[in-house]
């Protein structure tokens, strides 16, 4: 073991500024690994209420089980609030999580520098400030590093340590070991715009959004296509409503602006409406849900049963939706196999009654109707997993007849999946969401923000993927993806899709992000 690879001893006593939302879930994860904490906050009312919510979530713990009642007292008794900054000075170690202003942030460390011994590390849990720009007020910005919680920070696993041009590596290695003494699960990412997590979900909201606006489908059955089909714990929509407009709006503005405008990043005139009308989400009882007493929730649209097919016909493979094979099967469906044009390649369809059905790959069903001569196309959306997904989400071309539509979703509601339909969008949601996604990551590898391997770790444990986006990618085929990609800057002929130079290159080389 190097010295960099060594967490900070239990015996450091950490300095948190600022007992806010963060500031005391922060204080509540040093105090639980064993640190002795200090609390500061330039309001006394705002300390009483941070370690009066650090006790209840420690009684919880005691209540699940999860903590025994003497460890819980040991945890509160190693916790101080403090109402002058000077009561801290033999600190080795101050987080931040005041307000998120880069002047009074700089004003703060300042004060830090002179008040605590030279080896004392110096952290922020910015996250949208430049830790380069924090750090270039300090006389010493070396000491300077981001440790970017998610909230709520006692439950949220990831922690971004986050590099600023002056930050060392080895205090960065440091802080890695720290915060996985502390059971966090730590990443490394460069100091640029959103670092990783609110940079590469940029897109979980964005395709969604394009979607809706193109009037293709009601949010609640975008949300179901995401959380049922793609296995992502909540909607984009009911995830934004839970955020809350303003900040998610806030959140995607700043990036779109640090990025120069890049027009991947363009934000929401939709959003824009929401919060200018003050639907800000649960917290003011309207965004794109109503949260009113007795408001229900819209369902997603399903389509009414229809009649289903005795059998069909699989031609050529189907790839990552193989899987819905079994599903035919086990409704007692016949199954019969040929293979395709190109042998047992993967882009293969289903044909039920007079329908070809098949996975999308970012064209419309309309346009690739027409391309491969078949009137009566019927596309499907992307699943986590085809085996278990409880709905499926389809588009039709406009040429498609009604029987055949009635065939194609009749038949896979008698393989036992609600099937819903949106309007004949490119790329479906789920399939354009995840590419796009792949897309932000491949970039952001690309640009040396962060490894293929700590981007998948950040979005599975600071936002909850199913998966990462990258290992999504390997597994839908990087070429695949490159070509939804392509197929969707074709359509809107949008800088917004241009392909990542890294997906590009994969595709030439067959190389996959995770070998
Ligand atoms: P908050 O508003 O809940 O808490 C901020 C606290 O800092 C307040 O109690 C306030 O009195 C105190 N404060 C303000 N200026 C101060 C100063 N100069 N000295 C001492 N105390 C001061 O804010 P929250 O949500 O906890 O955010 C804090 C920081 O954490 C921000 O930088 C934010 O960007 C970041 N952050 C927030 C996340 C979130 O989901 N809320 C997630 C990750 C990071």
């Amino acid at each position: 073991m190097t010295a960099a690879d060594k967490a900070l001893d239990k015996q450091v006593k950490v300095l948190v500024i600022g007992a806010g939302a963060m500031g005391s879930g922060i204080a509540h994860v040093a105090a639980l690994a064993g640190h002795p904490v200090y609390l500061y906050d330039t309001r006394a009312e705002a300390i009483d209420k941070g370690i009066g919510g650090i006790a209840k979530d420690l009684a919880f713990l005691v209540e699940k089980g999860k903590l025994a009642g003497a460890e819980r007292d040991a945890v509160l008794a190693r916790i101080s609030g403090i109402t002058q900054l000077a009561d801290a000075k033999d600190a080795g170690l101050a987080i931040e999580a005041i307000v998120e202003n880069l002047d009074i942030k700089q004003k703060l460390f300042r004060e830090l520098e002179a008040l605590l011994a030279e080896d004392a590390v110096l952290a922020s849990n910015t996250s949208s400030l430049s830790i380069t720009a924090m750090g270039a007020a300090l006389a010493r910005p070396e000491r300077l590093v981001g440790l970017h919680f998610f909230n709520p920070a006692p439950r949220m696993k990831l922690v971004e340590i986050v590099s600023g041009l002056a930050t060392p590596r080895e205090l960065a290695e440091r802080m890695h070991a720290t915060a996985k003494a502390w059971g966090k699960v730590p990443v490394h990412a460069k100091s640029t715009p959103g670092f990783i997590v609110n940079r590469v979900a940029r897109p979980y909201y964005a395709e969604a959004q394009r979607v809706l606006a193109e009037c293709a489908a009601e949010p609640a059955t975008l949300d179901a296509a995401m959380r049922e089909g793609c296995g992502f714990p909540m909607g984009p929509f009911e995830l934004m409503d839970l955020i809350g407009h303003d900040v998610n709006f806030a959140v995607t503005n700043s990036v779109f602006d640090a990025y120069f405008g890049d027009k991947r990043f363009t934000p929401s005139l939709l959003q824009q409406e929401l919060v200018a009308a003050g639907r800000l989400g649960r917290k003011s009882g309207h965004g794109f849900y109503s949260y009113a007493a007795g408001a229900a929730r819209p369902a997603p649209q399903t389509e009414e049963p229809h009649e289903a097919e005795a059998a069909i016909t699989v031609v050529g493979g189907l790839g990552v939706a193989a899987a819905l094979i079994g599903r035919f099967e086990a409704a007692g469906i016949e199954v019969r196999r040929t293979a395709g044009a190109g042998g047992s390649d993967a882009q293969g369809w289903l044909e039920i009654g007079g329908a070809r059905v098949a996975l999308s790959d970012g064209r419309t069903a309309t346009r690739r109707a027409v391309e491969e001569g078949v009137p009566n196309l019927v596309l499907f959306d992307l699943c986590l997993d085809y085996a278990t997904t409880p709905r499926l989400t389809l588009a039709r071309a406009d040429q498609c007849g009604h029987g055949a539509w009635g065939a194609a979703v009749g038949t896979l509601q008698r393989a036992g999946l609600a099937v819903s339909r949106i309007d004949d969008v490119a790329g479906l949601v789920g399939l354009r969401t995840v590419a796009m996604l792949a897309n932000e990551a491949a970039d952001a590898v690309l640009q040396g923000i962060g490894t293929a391997a700590d981007i998948d770790t950040a979005m599975r444990f600071g936002t909850n993927y199913p998966k990462g986006p990258l290992a999504w990618a390997d597994q839908l085929g990087v070429a695949f993806v490159a070509r939804v990609l392509a197929n969707l800057r074709e359509h809107y002929g949008e800088e917004r899709y241009r392909v990542s130079p890294l997906i590009q290159r994969k595709t030439f080389s067959g190389a996959a992000f995770h070998e």
